[in-house]
């Protein structure tokens, strides 16, 4: 069977195409599901918005194995987990987390735990947490008292955590910004993206400073989280005990990677800003509509958060006064099929009509 995998499939996957930059030996099993080498769009519409001749780029993690750009850390922590002679994963989750944890355990042969925080997980992802087979158990509260769970139950030595409080995790999740890097030739001059756990900011930030150390760039772009309005404890700077937002992906009120977002806000001179869940359900609506990408809720927090800021005069928070030809890119971080109830609730029912092109073409008014 193996004589027959050709290179090109051979090679698909962060590992194989990042590897001298990731942490795995030449004898780690590597599991993967061929993650990665996700399209980076360039957005007319959204290049028009800014102005001054700015190109924006969404960067379409939702295409993902698992639908979400939690498979690139995955990979990375899944293989080294076997490396390491591991029987079991564990991990807290709002739900993307899980799903690719599940995935890659199964792919691995090996069991997974998933702790969840009760009712608050959107369907598409329980489901997909379901299928892969891993073991469920929802807790009472919400995602951070899940994490402390998880974290108590890791020190036991029998499971390895797979959240994004692993190194592996963070050192896989950079091989999006080295392909940013590699398709634009460059960094891009802002990177805006959502923030929940933190650890995705922390990577991206990791991987831009791996790669101008090592001259494949020339500068550092300047990192924009965006959190939603209420689940914002790295805004305000203090823990928030019980966040509420429509976008359930970041619904977290004590990040475990804040001191690291903090950091890469600070060093690359950006921002943490706030967008309300009404901007984040326009611009998942919007993104949709205008450019055939259907993203779930939490990760259009980096769309809105880019029209606040072409709309905004708050000269720290505000695109008005940006750099001629500076380029953006937006990180879109999971698919909208994963949460779709939202959107389902605004669908209309469907009537059914004589089956006839006249009655059809009466129906569509066209
Ligand atoms: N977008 C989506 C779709 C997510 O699922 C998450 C995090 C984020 C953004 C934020 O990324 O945590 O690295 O700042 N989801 C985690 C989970 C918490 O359990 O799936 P972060």
């Amino acid at each position: 069977m193996h004589s027959t995998i050709t290179k090109s499939q051979r090679s698909r996957g962060v590992v194989e195409r990042y590897r001298k930059f990731l942490p795995v030996l030449p004898e780690t099993p590597v599991i993967s599901l061929g993650e990665g080498n996700t399209p980076l769009i360039h957005s007319t519409r959204l290049s028009q918005r800014v102005g001054r001749g700015c190109e924006v780029f969404v960067k379409n993690e939702g295409v993902n194995p698992t639908g979400s750009f939690k498979d690139r850390g995955m990979t990375v922590a899944v293989s080294k987990a076997v490396e390491r002679g591991k029987a079991a994963l564990i991990c807290a989750s709002t739900g993307n987390t899980s799903a690719s944890a599940a995935a890659y355990a199964a792919h691995a042969g090996i069991s997974c735990v998933v702790i969840l925080p009760a009712g608050k997980i959107a369907t598409g992802k329980l489901l997909q947490t379901f299928a892969y087979g891993a073991k469920i158990v929802a807790v009472d509260g919400n995602f951070d008292g899940a994490l402390q769970i998880v974290q108590e139950l890791g020190e036991t030595g029998d499971f390895t955590i797979v959240n994004s409080i692993n190194p592996d995790r963070i050192a896989g999740q950079k091989t999006a910004a080295f392909e940013i890097v590699d398709e634009l030739d460059d960094a891009p001059d802002f990177h805006l993206l959502p923030v929940g756990n933190a650890g995705n900011i922390t990577a991206y930030w990791a991987g831009y400073r791996e790669f101008i150390a090592r001259e494949r760039s020339t500068k550092l772009p300047a990192m924009i989280g965006f959190q939603a309005m209420g689940a914002a404890p790295i805004f305000h700077g203090r823990i928030i005990e019980n966040p509420e937002t429509i976008a359930s992906a970041i619904r977290i009120g004590n990040p475990a990677n804040w001191k690291q977002a903090r950091a890469a806000v600070v060093e690359s001179g950006g921002a943490i800003d706030i967008i309300s869940d009404e901007e984040i359900l326009a611009a998942q609506k919007w993104l949709a509509q205008k450019e055939g990408i259907f993203v779930e809720p939490a990760s259009a927090a980096s769309i809105a958060g880019l029209f606040k800021w072409c709309d905004s005069t708050h000269s720290a928070h505000s695109f008005q006064k940006i750099r001629e030809a500076s380029r953006i890119v937006c990180t879109v971080t999971g698919h909208g099929l994963k949460d779709p109830d939202v959107t389902i609730g605004r669908m209309k029912e469907l009537k059914p009509i004589a089956a006839t092109v006249m009655d059809v073409r009466r129906a569509i008014e066209f």
